[in-house]
């Protein structure tokens, strides 16, 4: 990976988890709640709070970067982010998890030189799980690499993701999850894309599908799955993209192959 050195990616890391343990302390109920554009789609004091901590921290870390992060705070120059470096922030990726004290919700935080994703921050503060990437460098989780078996979709668990404030496509996304449920051992919807992403990395599930999401959810999460041997693409199999959201398929070569053909053929059929 480029010019972005180990001690650098260390402070990002040690960043990281510094934030996560500012959601900890987080008690359900007191947070401030705001309602954001759309169906049940919400933002909290404490996204507000993580992303300016991280992109205060980030900004010393690596100067000159930008940042696209998901909420609106100072320094975020979101889908227009143009730079050398660019950090893609989702403060608290599983916001109505947290909401409701579930216990489910992460930081997440992923770095790209130009145009290409090179290194993944996820931190799981409740069970204190940190997934790392470098590009070409191997994922891993708490310190431990990560190199995934190529499973099918048979052999595992399925995890799918939706949201209300978008619900196009929804019956094709639930045939391909009917599907998804019975060729599988079972299905997850645990409502953070990136952890759902970074569980396939360690082998947690074969696969994780969503038709929208946009790319502070999972731009960290792609570098992790990647170096752990997987396959990560829109669901027509195009590259993900930065500037913009996009539909997700990120897991084992197999599953991302047998969910990619069930998109296919229940598109076809409906
Ligand atoms: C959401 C979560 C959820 C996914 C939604 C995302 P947020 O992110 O990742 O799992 O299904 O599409 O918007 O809003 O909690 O950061």
């Amino acid at each position: 990976a480029p010019e972005c050195s180990e001690p650098r990616y260390a402070a990002i890391e040690k960043l990281v988890r510094e934030a996560g343990q500012k959601m900890l302390k987080a008690r359900p109920g007191e947070e401030n709640i705001h309602k954001k554009e759309g169906l049940a789609n919400f933002c909290t004091d404490y996204d507000t709070a993580i992303q300016r901590f991280l992109i205060k921290g980030l900004g010393e870390i690596l100067p000159g970067a930008a940042f696209f992060g998901e909420e609106d705070t100072e320094g975020n120059a979101g889908a227009d982010a143009e730079g050398e470096f660019t950090f893609y922030i989702d403060p608290i990726d599983g916001t109505t998890n947290f909401m409701f004290d579930y216990h489910h919700s992460c930081v997440s935080v992923g770095l790209a030189h130009g145009e290409q994703m090179i290194a993944g921050f996820v931190y799981h503060p409740y069970v204190d799980d940190m997934y790392v990437a470098v590009r070409g460098h191997g994922s891993y989780l708490n310190g431990k690499r990560l190199q995934m078996a190529d499973k099918p979709v048979e052999e595992g668990i399925v995890e799918f993701g939706c949201a209300r404030y978008n619900e196009a496509g929804i019956d094709w996304l639930f045939r391909v999850v009917k599907e998804m449920f019975q060729n599988s051992l079972s299905i997850r919807c645990g409502g953070s894309a990136a952890l759902g992403l970074c569980r396939g990395a360690s082998g947690s599930n074969t696969v994780y599908l969503e038709l929208k999401l946009q790319p502070y959810d999972y731009a960290a999460a792609s570098v992790i799955l990647e170096e752990a041997g997987g396959r990560i693409t829109q669901i027509d199999g195009s590259p993900i993209t930065l500037h913009e959201g996009c539909s997700i398929i990120g897991g084992t070569p197999a599953a991302w192959q047998e969910s990619k053909d069930a998109f296919e053929k229940l598109k076809e059929e409906m």
